[in-house]
């Protein structure tokens, strides 16, 4: 960690304005300036990542997605895995951070891994099926992400599992099982990530828990670099594929 590489993060997230007239355009407007820097900058910033990717029962030969999966950093916490799997595709609307994945994926010679420069609501797996399913963090930033939850849901095998860290509020009246958060957290979070594109929401748990078989859930708070007192929500999700749903 460099203080010179956060002041770049800090200054893309934080004073440089987000250009694009789609929302490709955007993400790479967001992201072309700081994606050397990414990885060590998130580290300290997307909590949970590490469990829920450790959670995920990979088979033998099974096809893995990533969606928004960006320089691929998550890849590392499965890399003993990775051998054994028939494919992992790392898909992206980025190309500035999907380039930091395929440099990554070169020198870790992982000859099933591939980059996709496409959108998470319509991806589809060349092998038609994908066994796993994951959602690092990018859910929040996918504007429509409940047709990302029910694209992955349709690309799922019978008996495939999906797995989701991200940002949340809850809603003012949650659910059951969903802690309920204050008017602060509520309201500071969702304008604080607005305008990185980031919208924290109250219904990604409600929409997974209807699309899917809970295996496990938890739901925690987590440090902001640079931002003292308070800590940002943050929710694990792992499910199975539901024929009923
Ligand atoms: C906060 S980053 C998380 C990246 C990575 N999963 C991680 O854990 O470090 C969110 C990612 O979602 C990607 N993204 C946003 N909307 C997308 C979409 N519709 N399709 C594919 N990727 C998308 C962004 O480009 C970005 O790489």
């Amino acid at each position: 960690m460099s203080l010179l590489a956060d002041l770049r993060v800090l200054y893309h997230m934080v004073l440089k304005p987000v250009r694009g007239t789609s929302h490709a355009e955007r993400l790479e407007s967001f992201y072309s300036g700081q994606a050397g820097d990414y990885d060590e900058f998130r580290k300290r910033l997307l909590k949970g990542r590490e469990e829920m990717y450790r959670s995920l029962q990979l088979p033998d030969d099974a096809v893995w997605v990533d969606m928004g999966g960006g320089t691929g950093s998550n890849l590392e916490y499965l890399s003993d895995q990775i051998p054994r799997l028939k494919k992992i595709y790392v898909v992206d609307l980025s190309s500035s951070l999907l380039k930091v994945a395929d440099a990554r994926i070169q020198s870790r010679g992982w000859t099933n891994v591939e980059t996709c420069e496409a959108d998470a609501t319509k991806f589809t797996p060349p092998d038609g099926k994908a066994d796993v399913v994951t959602f690092s963090y990018s859910l929040t930033m996918i504007p429509d992400w409940f047709s990302a939850i029910e694209n992955a849901h349709r690309i799922l095998a019978d008996d495939g599992q999906i797995g989701v860290a991200d940002f949340f509020v809850s809603r003012k009246y949650p659910s059951d099982g969903i802690e309920k958060h204050g008017w602060f957290t509520r309201n500071f979070w969702p304008v604080w990530f607005s305008s990185d594109n980031v919208f924290p929401s109250g219904d990604h748990l409600p929409f997974l828990n209807r699309h899917f078989v809970k295996q496990q859930q938890s739901q925690h708070r987590a440090k902001v670099p640079y931002i003292p007192l308070i800590r940002v929500p943050y929710y694990n999700f792992i499910g199975r594929k539901s024929d009923a749903a």
